[in-house]
């Protein structure tokens, strides 16, 4: 019989996850499926008890469910999650708790690793202190990075930088607001945006020009509709290397897959789904 997997939120018509993970599946020969359900936040607990019931293998949790699922009592989140506050991957086991995983972090990781870029000891600037924020920061102070949390309301960065700095770990990490952005990114290594600036249909904002980059930065846009930020534009003007959006989007996919199934997945594939599923 198949497997279920899927994907609860709300909106969720639109989620890329069914056809990225359907294509996977697919290729592997598994024979699963994956499919997203609209779950408003005050059903999400019985809605998780449910697929738990019903056999799913896993599921992924996306607005605005991943903060309230680390208050349920009927989720176990591992420490990373608890850390950032969130779950995004819930994956169930036989005879066990359910586990709760955030892995938004490591999607972003992943994506700059494809592109050859080290954590250890290069300075980041983070924009934004949102979820998304959050996730990419403990992951990268647990990386060793240097990073310097910048945000329109700098009393977040702020407090985003103490809770990074009070779990120790091998990172330095700042907060600050906006201003003076060129000046910091003179010394940085990479820029990673997590604001909503340049999302559809703000396409034309952007949280830098190619006057405040260089080309020996590399700019990371978590933004990815669309495809092609105004921020990677000016990046791409400036000479500054590029990562889109759609990487990180694949990669914290990627890795709630292996967490669900312990199979390695066919990345590539579902980076070319989601691609097309943008062109469709
Ligand atoms: P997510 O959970 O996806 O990260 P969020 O929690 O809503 O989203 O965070 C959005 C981020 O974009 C915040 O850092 C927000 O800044 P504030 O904390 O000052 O609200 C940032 N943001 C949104 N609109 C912005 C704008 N016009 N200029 C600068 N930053 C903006």
């Amino acid at each position: 019989m198949k497997r279920v997997f899927g994907v609860f939120g709300d909106p969720i018509a639109h989620s890329l996850s069914p056809a990225m993970h359907n294509a996977a599946f697919s290729a592997l020969g598994m024979d699963c499926v994956y499919h997203a359900f609209r779950v408003k936040p005050e059903k999400l607990e019985k809605a998780i008890l449910g697929a738990e019931a019903m056999g799913f293998g896993g599921l992924n949790l996306t607005v605005p469910l991943k903060e309230a699922a680390l208050k349920l009592d009927c989720v176990k989140p591992d420490r990373l999650a608890e850390r950032i506050g969130a779950v995004n991957t819930i994956v169930f086991k036989e005879n066990e708790k359910i586990n709760g995983y955030n892995t938004d972090g490591s999607g972003a990781k992943q994506a700059l690793q494809e592109s050859a870029v080290e954590m250890r000891g290069s300075k980041v600037v983070l924009a934004g202190a949102g979820g998304a924020a959050r996730a990419i920061a403990f992951q990268l102070a647990a990386d060793g990075a240097e990073i310097t949390i910048i945000n329109r309301t700098e009393a977040r960065a702020i407090e985003l930088a103490k809770e990074i700095s009070a779990a120790a770990l091998p990172g330095k990490v700042e907060g600050r607001g906006l201003s003076g952005l060129k000046a910091m990114l003179q010394d940085a290594d990479i820029l990673i945006n997590t604001t909503t600036l340049g999302m559809h249909p703000n396409t034309e904002t952007t949280i830098a020009t190619a006057e405040e980059l260089h080309s020996d930065l590399t700019v990371f846009d978590i933004v990815y509709n669309p495809l092609e930020t105004r921020l990677l534009k000016e990046a791409k003007a400036s000479g500054a290397k590029t990562v889109s959006g759609v990487s990180m989007l694949v990669y914290q996919g990627a890795e709630a897959f292996r967490l669900w199934t312990g199979i390695e997945p066919p990345v590539e594939l579902m980076k070319k789904t989601v691609l097309e599923a943008f062109k469709a």
